[in-house]
């Protein structure tokens, strides 16, 4: 083994019934090292993180630590004892617990004896890594990027060789990236191998040394960052060149409709009980729009009102022009509207149905119960939406749950385009979706538009707001400062104006 390597995983097989999903995979990480590992939705990504974790059991193949030979690892405890840690997307930790207790709690080491004692070492901890927070603050009082690095401080603080993080940055803005950043550039200069999973390429060139390629539960490659160019990382993700990304807007032609003027959804001093300060806004037939703008500069929170997602205290909403009461979701749905939310685990998917209810559950909703649609009805739409948005699944029956995480965001998508509404709102509908297939989202959602679907569309990725907006609402503190369209359309004016530069 080479002196630096801390882990090397060899011939690594796992399957579920009907996924081959590694087969024969090696991995091997180095003292100080921070390594992505790539590929498309279902490439095989997660099940590698959790077999190294001892979430799952392999089926064959070695890991082997640096120091420690050959280990045996069958829990997530044993992974924890061998210093590897894993921070996952989703928290796991306790928001109404204060910071301290969350690094330290349900370690049962014996070390902390008292509550000082461990305020101090969390402090110093904390202090030490350029954490901006507090020991005796309550978690849920920090944001998630603070939570994101006291989930790390813990994992750190525990010894740890390898440390895992798992799609880290999507929920997160750029100045919060940066300090995870700065965070895992740190514990690199101490010498931690760093495993780091995500969909954006810009970070990956930005933070990491070396990238490992999966392509359908298969190892593609090991290459060194400077030796794999952006367009070639694509095409071995993909396992063929990307057709050129720049100009999808405008290819296709828009909606010709002779009521492409007409406003679909028009609102005027809407106000909702989440903290954003009035705003109008309107949608025309067949036109993509969007609001832009920070994260928590109050995006979500505007097309939550328009949804009846949250209360609604004030202003009016007319639909084609007719006032029009929208007081609850069902009420949107009825008059067309539909919503993919951006918090999937919290509104979104039923884990325990298959992938075709999942689909289905929506349009159902609207139909309603008692009108069930027939069997074959329901397998011709989910088959028809697995192909269109390539969704890796075994079967419409599989259960959602143990799809990857970026096909389980596209079925939830899938629920809310068969509905076929007038007007859909998409809030990152692409987050946590390989490069390949947001492109294809990006593509559909042209087409539905000219077809005549009205689109609003939040994405934190700038690039791909400019790719399919005609329209955006720019928004500040809460507040919509701005609207930019035509030639105004570039990244730098939503820079400026999110700032509020003149
Ligand atoms: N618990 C499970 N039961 C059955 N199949 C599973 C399970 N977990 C994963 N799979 C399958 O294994 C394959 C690889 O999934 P994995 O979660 O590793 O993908 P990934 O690379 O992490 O993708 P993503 O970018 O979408 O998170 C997929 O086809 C998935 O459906
Ligand atoms: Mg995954």
């Amino acid at each position: 083994m080479e002196d630096n390597r801390v882990l090397e995983m060899r011939g690594i097989v796992k399957t579920f019934p009907g996924v081959k999903a590694l087969q024969n995979v090696d991995f091997s990480l180095n003292k100080g090292e921070i390594h992505a590992l790539m590929g498309e939705n279902g490439a095989g990504k997660s099940t590698l993180i959790k077999v190294l974790t001892g979430v799952y059991s392999k089926d064959a193949g070695t890991i082997t630590l640096e120091g420690k030979g050959e280990v045996a690892i069958h829990s997530p405890q044993d992974a924890q004892k061998n210093g590897i840690s894993t921070v996952y997307q989703e928290i796991t930790l306790c928001p109404n617990l204060t910071v301290a207790e969350n690094m330290f709690i349900g370690r049962g080491e014996g070390k902390i004896t008292n509550w000082k004692k461990m305020n101090e070492e969390a402090d110093k901890l904390l202090q030490s890594l350029e954490i901006p927070a507090k020991a005796k603050q309550q978690l849920s009082n920090c944001s998630i990027a603070v939570q994101q690095m006291v989930a790390i401080a813990r994992a750190v603080d525990m010894d740890c060789k390898v440390l895992i993080l798992d799609e880290p940055t999507s929920s997160l803005d750029e100045q919060e990236v940066e300090k995870l950043f700065g965070l895992m550039r740190d514990l690199k200069a101490r010498g931690v191998g760093i495993i780091f999973v995500t969909h954006f390429l810009d970070q990956v060139y930005e933070v990491c040394d070396k990238i490992t390629v999966l392509r359908d539960g298969q190892l593609v490659g090991e290459y060194e960052i400077k030796d794999l160019p952006r367009v070639q990382l694509v095409a071995k993700m993909l396992g063929k060149e990307m057709d050129d990304l720049s100009d999808i807007k405008g290819e296709g032609g828009s909606y010709e409709g002779a009521d492409a003027d007409e406003r679909v959804f028009e609102a005027s001093e809407l106000q909702s009980n989440a903290g954003i300060k009035p705003f109008d806004f309107y949608i025309k037939k067949g036109e993509v729009n969007g609001f832009t703008g920070l994260l928590g500069s109050g995006r979500s929170e505007c097309v939550r009102a328009i949804f009846g997602a949250d209360r609604v205290l004030n202003g009016t909403v007319k639909m084609h022009g007719k006032e029009v009461k929208i007081g609850k979701p069902l009420d949107a749905m009825k008059h067309g509207i539909a919503y993919l939310p951006e918090d999937r685990k919290g509104d979104g998917i039923i884990g325990d149905l298959s992938v075709k209810e999942n689909i289905i559950l929506a349009l159902q909703v609207l139909t309603g119960f008692f009108k069930p649609f027939s069997k074959a009805q329901v397998n011709a739409f989910a088959e028809e939406y697995i192909k269109k948005l390539n969704i890796k699944t075994a079967s419409v029956d599989t259960p959602i749950k143990s799809l990857s995480g970026g096909n389980q965001q596209k079925v939830i998508l899938a629920r809310w385009l068969l509905m076929h509404p007038e007007y859909l709102i998409l809030d990152e509908p692409t987050r946590g979706i390989d490069v390949g297939t947001k492109v294809d989202i990006q593509k559909l959602v042209l087409e539905l538009a000219k077809e005549g679907m009205s689109v609003t569309f939040i994405s934190s990725e700038t690039d791909e707001m400019l790719r399919t907006c005609s329209r955006l609402v720019v928004m500040r503190d809460r507040k919509v400062v701005g609207e930019l369209s035509g030639g105004d359309l570039t990244q730098n004016k939503i820079m400026s104006t999110i700032a509020g530069d003149k």
